[in-house]
């Protein structure tokens, strides 16, 4: 027996190293430049034949607000019977370890891993490009989260290329263990464009930072607690937050976060 079990798959952690945003657009998205890394950390998706669409949820971040059923896996599951039109139905058990509405694309990595799994167990109906486009139909970052690979990520983060080769690197993640939706971030940006990516991420900036920390200044001493770690080269949120990330060199031992932080130790994939 392989060691690949074909009902399962991987939802990696979506992390923005740099989020530069441009200009607001009349459909009330924004214009963004960002490089998309993902995680060896994530959920986990399982799916068997069913005769109806199921979805279980489990692990430390089973807790999702709103209805099962305008869960974003089921929401791929419908996309894709609708595009394909395959009847058969899948049961699903997610379990969960991305805290919800953190930044870290736990919904969009769930969606992504949801379409993967459901064309391979089909027969793979869909080709790369129909699925990139369906994945862009459930939400901005669902993409690169189809990718899961360093990209950058320009237009409202569908529009992908190849980003920088930093597998390998370790980060620490942290939020506050608040919950952040991402629209009020966006909307509460101040509209000043301070410019694209440049050549080095590690010269960026993410411009939600700000206005996240307005509407949750918990995150500012995440910020100034990682800063002040050993070994930290650079400490910067994460999407629209809350969770933020300091690049770390070497192995120095680390302390834990304070009570009722979330925090987590990663290598980038
Ligand atoms: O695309 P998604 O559903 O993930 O976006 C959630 C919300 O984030 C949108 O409703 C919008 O308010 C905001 N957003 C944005 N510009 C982007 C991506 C998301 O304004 N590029």
């Amino acid at each position: 027996m392989s060691g690949i079990d074909p009902d399962f798959e991987f939802a990696p952690a979506k992390i923005n190293l740099a989020l530069h945003i441009r200009r607001r657009r009349e459909d009330g998205y924004h214009d963004l430049e960002t490089v998309f890394v993902f995680a060896d950390f994530g959920d986990r998706l399982h799916a068997v034949p069913a005769p109806d669409w199921q979805l279980q949820i489990s692990g430390p971040e089973a807790d999702i607000p709103g209805s099962l059923t305008d869960n974003l896996v089921l929401r791929a599951a419908r996309a894709f019977a609708t595009t394909t039109g395959i009847q058969q139905c899948f049961a699903f058990h997610l379990h969960k370890e991305i805290p919800v509405a953190a930044g870290l694309g736990g919904g969009s990595a769930d969606a992504a891993a949801a379409l993967r799994l459901l064309n391979r167990l089909t027969g793979d109906p869909l080709p790369m490009d129909e699925l990139l486009q369906m994945a862009a139909s459930l939400g901005s970052d669902v993409p690169a989260c189809l990718l899961s690979r360093s990209l950058i990520g320009e237009g409202v983060g569908d529009f992908l290329r190849d980003g920088p080769d930093v597998a390998g690197l370790s980060l620490l993640l942290v939020n506050p263990g608040v919950a952040l939706p991402v629209g009020p971030v966006f909307a509460a940006w101040d509209g000043v464009d301070l410019g694209g990516l440049g050549a080095d991420w590690r010269q960026g900036r993410n411009d939600l930072e700000a206005a996240a920390i307005r509407l949750q200044p918990k995150i500012a001493t995440v910020l100034d607690w990682l800063r002040d770690l050993p070994g930290v080269e650079l400490v910067r949120m994460s999407g629209s937050g809350a969770s933020c990330f300091a690049v770390l060199n070497g192995d120095h031992p680390l302390p834990d976060a304070p009570s009722g932080w979330w925090w987590r130790a990663v290598r980038l994939i």
